[in-house]
């Protein structure tokens, strides 16, 4: 079943930061796009390395084992040696709660 839950407040991430945050044993990352907030799950779809250390840029975030860069706004995956898109949810802010739509 589909749940909001809360993951963050707005103060934890400013513009061009991402967080990692772990929602009930599922690996999330959340990352601040000019304002707009977006989540993928933290594993990469190359070989399963979390993407919460990698780099983030703009729109996309690198991961740290092998490079591959993916879209955080979409999960598509941009560079090799990663094909497949990592998992999006959707993403609202309610008051300073910043709340991300799982299935649990
Ligand atoms: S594990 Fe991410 S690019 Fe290989």
């Amino acid at each position: 079943m589909a749940a909001w839950v809360k993951a963050a407040i707005v103060s934890d991430i400013g513009p061009g930061q991402k967080k990692a945050i772990d929602l009930d044993g599922l690996a999330v990352l959340l990352f601040n796009v000019n304002g707009q907030y977006y989540a993928i799950e933290d594993v990469c779809t190359h070989d399963g390395a979390p993407l919460g250390s990698g780099r983030f840029s703009n729109t996309w975030v690198a991961c740290p084992r092998h490079g591959a860069r993916f879209d955080v706004c979409t999960g598509k995956a941009l560079t090799m040696p990663a094909v497949e898109p990592v998992d999006t949810y959707p993403v609202k802010v309610e008051g300073n709660d910043i709340l991300v739509e799982v299935e649990l």
